[in-house]
């Protein structure tokens, strides 16, 4: 799948993937989980660089779930291990690449080190301006959206606001996607077909993409092959054709 094909006027803004299939990965290998979570981080790679090259503003990865917590501990703390590893790892890299780091989630939930070694990074690389990466760790829509309707309910409740001032737009700030555009494409590898609490208020109207490509697996022709397939698409946001014409 050639990179060519792929029209700059057209590129979505903002990409979302949830990072599947590691474990399955590593298992038809005859590997423990883990191997497939440390060879995902190539695949991290490729795909920010990717979409650096490409001139995609934002690149959001679902690296680490609020429901991930309940995997056995050992998994837990060799996937915060990797992370704490990978961030101050690739802290250089992302300088090189004019790439900004950013996170989503609950990071109060998050160990020390990986809290420390991920605001670091995020301090170190604030001033890039070529693309945002941002990690959703600890993050689940869900939780997001009970914050957000926790923290408007408290602006009523001080007389901040009145109830009619509640609206899409209020809503869209108080989440913590709010420095972003809403991704206009999704993508879930491993040919599961969920989203499994990602981003579920952002992809309203997001294009969808599955592709059975176990994560340690996919590339940058994986991730054109997308792209090529959301630019064949209509997006018609609740119109018809012809209104679009
Ligand atoms: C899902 O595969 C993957 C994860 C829960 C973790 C993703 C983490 C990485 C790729 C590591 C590094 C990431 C960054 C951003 C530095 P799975 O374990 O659910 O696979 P399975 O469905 O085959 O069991």
């Amino acid at each position: 799948m050639s990179k060519e094909k792929i029209d700059p006027k057209r590129l979505p803004k903002h990409i979302a993937i949830i990072m599947d299939g590691n474990g399955r990965w590593a298992k038809e290998k005859g590997k423990f989980r883990i191997f497939g979570h440390q060879n995902g981080v190539k695949a991290v790679r490729e795909v920010s660089e990717g979409c650096a090259e490409l001139g995609v503003e934002c690149l959001t990865l679902y690296a680490f779930s609020t429901e991930n917590w309940n995997r056995p501990k050992i998994e837990v703390n060799a996937l915060m291990t990797l992370l704490v590893k990978t961030i101050k790892g690739e802290t250089a890299t992302l300088m090189k690449n004019g790439i900004k780091l950013d996170a989503i989630g609950d990071r109060n939930t998050l160990p020390k080190d990986c809290r420390r070694e991920l605001e670091e990074a995020i301090e170190t690389t604030k001033g890039n301006s070529k693309m945002t990466l941002i990690l959703a760790l600890s993050y689940s829509a869900k939780w997001d959206i009970v914050n957000a309707a926790r923290t408007i309910a408290q602006m009523a409740a001080n007389g901040e606001i009145t109830i009619d001032e509640v609206n899409e737009e209020l809503i869209d700030k108080t989440l913590t996607t709010h420095k972003y555009p809403h991704p206009e494409l999704m993508i879930r590898t491993s040919g599961e077909l969920r989203i499994s609490n990602f981003l579920l208020w952002e992809i309203a109207y997001s294009e969808l993409y599955f592709t059975t490509v176990l994560w340690p697996d996919f590339r940058k022709e994986h991730l054109y092959e997308a792209i090529l397939d959301y630019q064949s698409r209509e997006r018609r946001f609740g119109k018809t054709s012809e209104q679009l014409a």
